[in-house]
């Protein structure tokens, strides 16, 4: 029986898959975050690469991944697909359990996938200078090597709970050449407001995007990446469920479950997105999306426009929400406390084609050690997420089930993490209807 399947460099998939042409229904338009009209590509323009807003709306299956970012892709690139024998073992478990291990990247997850060729897109155009956001600081990094590889200037502003809790990704994204601010700022007009009303703000992804924004708008030399949400993201994240196709093809294996957890929604759609085709043929196929009860969008949210930051300088998108001003509590898996998610998974939700499951953050702790006792490595809290449903969909499905689950990023930078759940600190959070109700309220009201 193996135990890592491996796929030879000469099968790494030589294009992305756009899930956009088969969607049973077509996404609603992001509109102008002024106007509220029907938003058209050029008014994108000042702060994304030309390239990345075609991949944004592109009608084309396939789109060709450029061979200077299959080379990069080839310091990684094909990630094992493991058969978690001994996590099986001690859950009792009478399904298999594969998990696709992004966490072998130079930044220690999936989010190299998409800033590779986002930078490479942006250099191709002239631009000298990136800027984004980051929760955890896996994005950031991420961002801050893919500049690195191509002589780019890169901005990060990290939600300040995160830079706090995780100070080593400051620096790993320092070393990397990129800078780093911890958000809200005192750099951009967004960051110094929010600190002249609450000067003891921790932050929120939906501000940190605001500040990159407004960072790019204000500057010509500089565009925004943003590290998930976006159709053209969740794209290139693609080569994961591609990769896992042919994996397990190559054991005569098909997944009865997939699953991962959600943030902004990106390794979620890249795993699952290229099954799509088969469970819309009719293979029993079950998509599984595991989030945190302290930052329930897709089991709670709202399906609504609304911005995607919270000084409302992003289109309009249609998604599941819980209101742009809405301030998650300090979870320590900082890359899922984002208010929205992407309108592709989304739209995939409304058609009842997800299974959404929300956890404790305790609990996913638990389910992090155990795979790190039987397994060996050390998740991300994020991918804690993805593990602790996985074991809960193989002790309940059908025996001989194939579950398969992916392991975004490693946990080598959340010790403090760690460290604060086995000394008993952590605390378990549930949203209170009240504070979505108030949140939502803040949202636009747009028909369609
Ligand atoms: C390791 C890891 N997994 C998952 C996520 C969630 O993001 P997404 O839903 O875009 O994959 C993040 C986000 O920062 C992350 O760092």
């Amino acid at each position: 029986m193996e135990t890592r399947i491996n796929l030879s460099q000469k099968d790494m998939p030589q294009a992305w898959y756009n899930a956009l042409p088969d969607l049973p229904t077509p996404l609603a338009p992001p509109r102008d975050p002024e106007t509220k009209e029907i938003l058209t590509p050029d008014k994108l323009e000042p702060i994304f690469a030309k390239a990345l807003i075609e991949q944004e709306m592109s009608s084309e299956r396939f789109i060709e991944i450029p061979e200077p970012v299959q080379d990069i892709y080839r310091l990684f690139r094909p990630t094992p697909l493991v058969r978690a024998h001994r996590l099986e073992k001690a859950i009792g478990s009478k399904c298999r359990i594969y998990y696709k291990n992004e966490s072998v990247s130079p930044a220690g997850s999936h989010k190299t996938n998409t800033s590779v060729p986002q930078v490479y897109y942006n250099k191709r155009e002239g631009v000298k200078r990136l800027s984004t956001e980051t929760g955890a600081g896996q994005w950031g990094t991420a961002l801050s090597f893919a500049c690195g590889m191509f002589d780019m200037t890169c901005t990060v502003y990290m939600v300040k709970v995160s830079y706090e809790q995780k100070p080593y990704r400051k620096i790993l994204i320092n070393a990397y050449g990129g800078e780093i601010f911890p958000s809200p700022s005192e750099q951009t007009n967004a960051g110094r407001a929010m600190l002249a009303k609450d000067p003891g703000c921790k932050g929120s992804l939906g501000l940190a995007i605001s500040e990159a924004v407004e960072d790019a708008a204000t500057h010509d030399d500089t565009k925004y990446t943003l590290g998930s949400v976006l159709n053209h993201v969740l794209l290139h994240q693609t080569v994961v469920g591609l990769e896992t196709e042919k994996q397990l093809a190559m054991i005569g294996e098909k997944p009865d479950y997939l699953v991962a957890c959600v943030g902004g929604g990106s390794n979620f759609g890249g795993l699952v997105l290229p099954f799509l085709p088969r469970k819309l043929k009719g293979e029993n196929i079950t998509f599984v999306a595991a989030e945190p009860k302290a930052c329930p969008t897709l089991t709670r949210g709202s399906f609504r426009y609304d911005y995607g930051d919270m000084a409302r300088l992003t289109p309009l998108m249609k998604m599941h929400t819980l209101g742009h001003a809405f301030m998650p509590a300090p979870i320590h898996a900082g890359g899922l406390r984002y208010h929205g998610e992407a309108p592709i998974v989304s739209n995939l939700m409304e058609e009842g084609l997800v299974d959404a499951r929300a956890y404790y953050q305790k609990d996913c702790f638990e389910a992090a050690l155990l795979f790190l006792r039987t397994e060996g490595f050390l998740p991300a809290p994020e991918t804690s997420h993805a593990i602790a449903s996985a074991i809960e969909v193989a002790k309940t499905a059908k025996p001989g089930s194939t579950v398969v689950f992916l392991y975004s990023g490693h946990g080598m930078l959340d010790l403090a993490s760690y460290d604060a759940y086995l000394r008993g600190d952590l605390t378990n959070y549930e949203l209170p209807q009240e504070c979505i109700d108030q949140a939502l309220m803040m949202c636009p009201t747009i028909e369609g």
